[in-house]
């Protein structure tokens, strides 16, 4: 069911944890299945230098805040905000139907931290929305 390599970040996540003086700070929640996550981001001169995230969820929801963060660190932050919920579950080997919901629950979140350091530095920003299918997992 699930990728090699959603079970490898699901047992062994990188970049777990708070950045107490983030930069910018994303949180996101799914009603249906109750999960949260959360990323901190640190940027200097407009390029993430550390991300950590905080998942409260299942498993796919756990992979997939861990491949994010593997993915963005060391990216300039609209770079970052390119990278597409498709992108990361390819990343991850692919992932269930009923699981997309937390991959976009994770494009959510880091769109949200890099929004809210634009915010905190004056630079044009977006409100997130809420994501759209929030399905049953
Ligand atoms: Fe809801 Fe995975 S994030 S089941």
């Amino acid at each position: 069911m699930y990728s090699e390599k959603v079970i490898e970040h699901f047992r062994n996540p990188r970049n777990v944890g708070v950045i107490e003086d983030a930069d910018g700070v994303g949180e996101v929640g799914n009603p249906v299945c109750g999960d949260m996550m959360t990323f901190y981001v640190k940027v200097k001169d407009g390029i993430i230098t550390d991300i950590k995230f905080k998942t409260f969820g299942c498993g796919a929801a756990i992979a997939v805040s861990s491949m994010i963060s593997e993915l963005v660190k060391g990216k300039n932050v609209d770079e970052a905000l390119s990278i597409s919920s498709k992108a990361v579950v390819e990343a991850l080997g692919g992932l269930p139907s009923n699981k997309i919901h937390c991959s976009n629950l994770g494009a959510v979140a880091l769109a949200r931290a890099i929004n809210d350091y634009k915010r905190r530095n004056g630079l044009p920003y977006e409100n997130i929305p809420e994501p759209e299918d929030v399905e049953e997992g």
